[in-house]
């Protein structure tokens, strides 16, 4: 694990590396294409140094937001990333006009539903049998932009100062 991390749009150089977490992180993964569509929308990626250490992927659509991928290398989890970038994520879906922002989550998925409930999400429904490899219910969660909280998470390592302006 090295020096700080910075957020920033995610650009087509940054795909790979992006495929490669997904792979590993996902039974299920996304391919490819998938990341290359995801650029038109709203695609984050957390770096350090030359390497890509975590990603987030939404979708804004009139005054709904939904966040499709959020994923965190493992060797660099417990630092606060997937709360910077979904905090990031969040902040950009309410500037292209969202006031609620939704999200699927495994029922198993007590790290991320933590991370999610921390930032204010609630739990709204169910879609039994959503997920693949394995098979699972996911829990759908939603909150009310802007989501509560600083702009920034001041003692974590991510450089809050470099986010590309969104375009
Ligand atoms: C879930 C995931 C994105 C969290 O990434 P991360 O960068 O390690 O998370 P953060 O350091 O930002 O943690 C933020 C909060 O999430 C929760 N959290 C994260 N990892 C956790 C874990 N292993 N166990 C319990 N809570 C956890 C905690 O509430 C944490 O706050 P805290 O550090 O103040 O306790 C990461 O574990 C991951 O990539 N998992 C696999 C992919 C995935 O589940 N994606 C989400 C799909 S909806």
């Amino acid at each position: 694990m090295g020096g700080r991390y910075r957020i920033r749009t995610a650009t087509e150089a940054d795909l790979v590396a992006v495929a490669d977490i997904e792979r590993e992180v996902f039974g299920d993964p996304w391919s490819l294409d998938s990341f290359h569509s995801a650029l038109s929308d709203v695609m984050l990626v957390v770096t350090t140094g030359d390497r890509v250490a975590g990603y987030a992927v939404a979708l804004g659509v009139a005054d709904v937001g939904e966040i499709l991928n959020v994923a965190v290398d493992p060797s660099h989890r417990r630092h606060g990333i997937a709360r910077r970038l979904v905090r990031e994520v969040c902040r950009q879906l309410a500037d292209r006009g969202a006031e609620t922002v939704f999200l699927e989550v495994r029922e198993s998925n007590a790290a991320a539903q933590s991370l999610y409930h921390g930032l204010g999400f609630m739990s709204v429904g169910r879609r039994r049998s959503y997920y693949r490899a394995p098979r699972e219910d996911a829990l759908v969660l939603a909150a009310e932009l802007p989501i509560a909280g600083p702009d920034d998470d001041d003692g974590h390592p991510v450089d809050s100062g470099v986010i590309d302006p969104f375009t």
